[in-house]
């Protein structure tokens, strides 16, 4: 009975990777005050389960092809970048880009609208956006602009987790002390789950929560033997934080991106072994902390956009580490 509360309760990180079709996140998105009073009748979750597929399925593509090009890594014209909700919150030259919630108070929206012979309208050249591409944006962003954490406009999709389905399904045997902490991670306001039915491995995402991630919090994670998948994404976990997953040898996935993790850091992460993906997009690390994820010989994928990584240091980690992809985000 347990288990099923925490299946109904939704990873935001294991429904993006592994696209189980589940109902919605338990999430805060910001916006929600403002959404339309005719939507409240929905089921929250579902909403906001839609709003990531939404995202992921049309805003997304629409972002990279018609904007990405002159507001991304290579480009940022009016000093504005489209390839993180956080770039778009802070916005360019004139203030914030998106106001979630709020299309008619959101730059890109105005932008997009305009006549298309006027020369502020948005994308600066090519075509403009038809007017079912206008709406889809006025929508997202009346929806309170979801944005999954892990999400990277203009970056590969995430690995597939081709194994969840297959040898490894099974995990280890569940135990009462996993059960309660997956149970306190959960009434916590965080999202854990199993990644399936059929499997007794997990997924645990703070990446929606408020940014702390207490040291009782940390403390439930060492009683998951289970623990496969794990987002901080954007909390404030620390250096001195990671150290509790050192023991964490069952863990495949781990985001860290937006985080202020330094070298330091990285090195609670050697003793993963099992590690496959590992973001650390904008964090503050460098090729020195790499040398740590040279014992990570699983590792395939590794996101180090807006690091201090240099090309150099890449190479190096691929040297020790010849199946790991790594990208730099240029
Ligand atoms: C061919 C290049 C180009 C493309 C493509 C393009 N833009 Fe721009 N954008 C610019 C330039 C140049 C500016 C700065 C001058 C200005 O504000 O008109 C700008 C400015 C902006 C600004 C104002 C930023 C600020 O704070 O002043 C917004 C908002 C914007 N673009 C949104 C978009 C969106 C949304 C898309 C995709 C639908 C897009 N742009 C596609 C060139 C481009």
């Amino acid at each position: 009975m347990q288990w099923q509360k925490m299946l109904n309760s939704v990873a935001l990180v294991c429904l993006v990777s592994v696209g189980l079709n589940a109902p919605g996140l338990a999430a805060q998105q910001a916006g929600d005050g403002d959404s339309p009073s005719q939507q409240q009748e929905h089921d929250p979750q579902q909403q906001a389960g839609e709003g990531v597929d939404f995202f992921i399925g049309t805003i997304k593509p629409l972002l990279e092809r018609t904007c990405l090009d002159c507001h991304g890594p290579d480009d940022q014209q009016g000093r504005l970048r489209v390839d993180s909700l956080q770039s778009l919150l802070d916005g360019g030259i004139s203030g914030p880009s998106v106001v979630p919630g709020k299309p008619e108070e959101s730059l890109i929206y105005e932008r997009i609208i305009l006549p298309p012979d006027d020369f502020m309208v948005m994308p600066a050249t090519g075509e403009p956006l038809t007017e079912e591409e206008q709406q889809q944006i006025r929508q997202w962003i009346e929806q309170g602009a979801i944005w999954p954490a892990d999400v990277i406009v203009g970056s590969p999709p995430a690995p597939e987790m081709d194994d969840v389905a297959g040898v490894e399904v099974a995990g280890v045997e569940v135990t009462e002390d996993e059960i309660a902490a997956m149970n306190q991670v959960a009434s916590s306001g965080a999202i854990a789950m199993r990644l399936a039915q059929s499997t007794n491995w997990l997924c645990v995402d703070f990446s929606l929560t408020d940014t702390e991630v207490s040291e009782e919090h940390l403390g439930l994670l060492e009683k998951m033997p289970n623990l496969y998948e794990l987002s901080l994404a954007g909390t404030a976990i620390t250096d001195a934080g990671l150290a509790r997953l050192s023991g964490a040898t069952n863990l495949r996935r781990l985001s860290l991106q937006n985080t202020v993790i330094t070298d330091a850091g990285l090195e609670h992460l050697a003793t993963l072994h099992n590690l496959r993906y590992l973001n650390l997009y904008g964090t503050p690390v460098t090729d020195q902390g790499l040398k740590h994820l040279e014992s990570l010989s699983a590792l395939e994928r590794l996101y180090l956009w807006q690091t201090e990584v240099t090309e150099q240091g890449a190479a190096q980690l691929k040297e020790a580490v010849p199946g790991v992809d790594i990208n730099l985000g240029n």
